[in-house]
């Protein structure tokens, strides 16, 4: 279980560009739990992925993952606990390298006993064929060929088998379908929902799409202003939909939802 406490994240304090991007957030995201998450252009969302994954220390609060503190944990000791997935479909995978050497450089990373000069086996071999097989896009025929050649849509979801390859303990999405073509975004969308279901896998991910936000997972929150404004599960989630989260979403986020209405009103 994730348990965030009051973390809080100020940057460039004392500066004209000072910023309180993460103001005493807190919540608890149990195993297994699809949290997604919506908010305005700079409520804070990905800084709190920042935060949970370590690429900055918070200045206030704590962060536990199972029961163990890591909040001053280094971002490369806890990165084996997480995955992270961005816009960019470009950021997850090596370009020059190949769909099986990527897949390797994973597999091998988190393997007992291996080393920079440790192989993969024939086993393994079909092992990334069959996963490949399942994300539909004939990705199982391409092994040797450089992943730099493969359209966004296709590297994203290589990226989310790369990520989920060995389960994290939480996979952070931040908004990893808005860069693709609406076809390639609903067939990622698909994929992840399968992917997070079948391994049990606790996720968060970020959204500007409100149909998305409604209809993936089972617990939405809204932030603004570096705060989580609403939490929304159960029974009221289940009645939610667009139009009533977004109603709230105007309610409670005020000014900085008529600053995002424009960006949203283009998805719904
Ligand atoms: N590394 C940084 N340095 C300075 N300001 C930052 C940095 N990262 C984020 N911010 C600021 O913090 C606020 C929250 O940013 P962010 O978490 O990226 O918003 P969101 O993902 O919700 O759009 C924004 O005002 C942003 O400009
Ligand atoms: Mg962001």
């Amino acid at each position: 279980m994730l348990e965030v406490r009051k973390i809080s994240k100020t940057f460039l304090p004392g500066t004209v560009n000072e910023k309180k991007a993460l103001d005493r957030v807190s919540f608890s995201a149990h195993d297994g739990e699809f949290i997604t998450v919506i908010g305005s252009n700079g409520a804070g969302k990905s800084t709190l992925f920042g935060a949970i994954a370590g690429s900055f220390p918070v200045d206030s609060g704590k962060i536990m993952l199972d029961g163990d503190d890591i909040t001053r944990m280094p971002e490369y000791n806890r990165s084996r606990f997480f995955g992270r997935l961005f816009q960019d479909p470009m950021a997850g995978t090596a370009p020059g390298l190949t769909i099986e050497e990527n897949l390797s450089l994973v597999l091998l990373q988190g393997r007992k006993g291996a080393s920079a000069f440790s192989r993969i086996g024939r086993g393994d071999r079909e092992m990334f064929r069959e996963k490949l097989a399942e994300l539909g896009m004939g990705l199982e025929d391409r092994l040797k060929q450089p992943v730099g050649l493969l359209s966004g849509g296709q590297r994203q979801a290589l990226t989310l088998l790369l990520a989920t390859l060995y389960p994290p303990k939480l996979l952070m999405l931040d908004e990893h379908t808005a860069a693709l073509d609406p076809e390639s975004a609903s067939r990622i969308m698909k994929l992840t929902e399968s992917i997070v279901r079948d391994s049990g896998i606790t996720c968060i991910m970020i959204t500007h799409n409100m149909q998305q936000a409604v209809d993936t997972g089972d617990r939405t929150f809204i932030m603004s202003g570096g705060r989580i404004i609403a939490d929304i599960s159960g029974e009221e989630r289940r009645n939610m939909g667009v139009a009533e989260l977004t109603e709230l979403f105007r309610r409670s986020a005020g000014g900085d939802y008529a600053n995002d209405r424009m960006l949203l009103a283009e998805e719904l």
